[in-house]
């Protein structure tokens, strides 16, 4: 038994919809055969992007999509990827394959993405091997309306009016694959390019600075001294690992049950992190006016046998989409301080919400996930204490449920999730008294997934929710996570 307490008065404020954000890098099969299949190919598409994957993702209401890394964001040029088809630059995607890059997929082409998703786009520009001017540029070319001859080359290729972009990142992992900087260093040269990422009409750039990787607390300290007035949001990187970095991350598919406990102690580890990088911020911060974007999250394991090492392709169970219920409640709850999310990555690569092989295409748990979790977009967050039972013993002990709740128009939002791979848990609501409430929810063996021509997964109707004097009860089957939508 589990006891879910409610205090409406209590709020961290509105759970921006931006948390529920995707990224997609030119890295294996995300961009291209994922999401952009060019106008020529048999795969039913319009202008290039595949509609079948576009529709799904429209479902989602998907807020915001990053592009185009990663790693990739500080080797590529914005100049190669524009312009007719025949003259763009081929490249070798060193980071990701050593495959050709053709940049056939560039700024236009992004932007044409988000137009059909109905999504806003979030850039990450180079620093890494970029320059101040060519980034200058891009958002220049991206945002302004003046009469420069940047402007006038986007309009010969097509656009007239300027697309008004507002997410910009000066650098990705600029500690790591984007430079290998020092935060002293990153810090001035986020000073320098972000000085020239200029404002053009009424659009206002948010401009977000590389942050930390995971637990690097002092980078997060240095960045806020000494560059925190000049940035918006500041990122967070943060992985999943079932194994480890060096040997082997363990197997997406094949796992104990010891691993599977192992592997969502580790995703709830994400409270820790936000927590304590938030702590840090608040120093400089107090008022909590810069975000904390944590634009690359999600589990990483080892690709699938026989495919390219460098595309990152892995398969998606319900362990996934446990880590993905545990983590949006992370943020649920931090929505003080964090503004936005990617997930690592939209399609085809890590914990991809869509996963496509030629024509077909698979919806993965982690994406009923986000299906599951879309009313709290833009809701009013509502503190929710849980009384839960731990699983598993020892290290990786942990409460069975895990919750996060929000509000809008008189209807809570309530997503639970029972990470028990055994036994089911009965769950009692209290604080609010609801007059109605019904409920959807995804389960089945920690192990299973989705795959081509084989669908187990999808979410339900969650049937037995009682209401006894105004308080829900309700049974969580084993390794589920549901949504219960709540009138009072
Ligand atoms: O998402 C895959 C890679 O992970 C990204 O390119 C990089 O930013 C991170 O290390």
């Amino acid at each position: 038994m589990a006891k879910i307490i409610l205090d409406p008065a209590r709020s961290a404020g509105t759970v921006s919809k931006n948390i529920y954000g995707h990224f997609s890098e030119h890295l294996g099969r995300c961009i291209y055969q994922g999401l952009f299949v060019g106008k020529d190919s048999p795969i039913p598409n319009k202008n290039g992007m595949r509609s079948d994957v576009v529709e799904a993702l429209k479902k989602l209401a998907v807020p915001v999509l990053r592009w185009p890394g990663g790693c990739f964001a500080d080797e590529y040029h914005w100049e190669d990827g524009i312009g007719p088809q025949e003259g763009r630059r081929h490249m070798v995607n060193t980071n990701w394959g050593g495959v050709v890059e053709d940049n056939s997929f560039g700024t236009h082409e992004f932007l044409e993405l988000c137009a059909q998703i109905g999504c806003e786009p979030y850039i990450n520009g180079n620093v890494g091997s970029g320059t101040v001017r060519e980034m200058a540029e891009w958002i220049e070319y991206l945002n302004s309306d003046g009469d420069s001859t940047v402007v006038r080359r986007r309009r010969a290729n097509g656009r007239h009016d300027a697309w008004n972009v507002k997410y910009f990142c000066v650098g990705n992992e600029s500690w790591g694959c984007g430079g290998n900087m020092r935060p002293e260093y990153y810090a001035d040269e986020y000073r320098r390019y972000a000085t020239f990422c200029r404002q053009y009409g009424k659009n206002r750039l948010y401009k977000i600075a590389c942050g930390p990787n995971s637990d690097d607390y002092e980078w997060t300290r240095i960045l806020m001294e000494r560059a925190g007035k000049y940035m918006d949001g500041l990122s967070l990187h943060y992985y999943t690992l079932c194994g480890d970095w060096q040997t082997s991350k363990g197997s997406a598919t094949r796992f104990t049950e010891e691993e599977y406990y192992r592997t969502l102690f580790r995703a709830a580890r994400m409270d820790e992190l936000v927590s304590r990088h938030s702590a840090v911020m608040d120093r400089f911060d107090p008022d909590k006016k810069v975000g904390l974007i944590v634009d690359e999250w999600g589990a990483w394991y080892d690709v699938e046998e026989g495919t390219n090492p460098g595309f990152l392709y892995q398969q998606n169970t319900m362990r996934d989409a446990m880590v993905a219920a545990i983590t949006l409640n992370i943020f649920n709850r931090h929505c003080d301080r964090v503004k936005m999310a990617n997930l690592a990555q939209t399609v085809n690569v890590l914990q991809s919400v869509i996963l496509t092989e030629g024509d077909r295409m698979v919806l993965t748990p982690t994406y009923h996930v986000f299906d599951l979790y879309k009313d709290h977009m833009d809701a009013r967050q509502v503190e929710c204490s849980v009384e839960s039972e731990s699983v598993c013993e020892g290290e990786y002990a942990q409460p069975q449920v895990t919750a996060s709740a929000s509000e809008k128009d008189g209807v809570f939002t309530l997503t639970l999730a029972n990470l028990s791979a055994a036994a089911p848990v009965r769950v009692q609501v209290e604080g609010i008294r609801a007059a109605q409430c019904s409920g959807r929810v995804l389960t089945g063996p920690m192990d299973s997934f989705n795959d081509f021509g084989c669908s187990i997964l999808e979410v339900r109707p969650l049937e037995g929710i009682s209401l006894t004097d105004g308080s829900v009860g309700v049974a969580l089957p084993a390794c589920s996570v549901a949504s219960l939508r709540i009138r009072a």
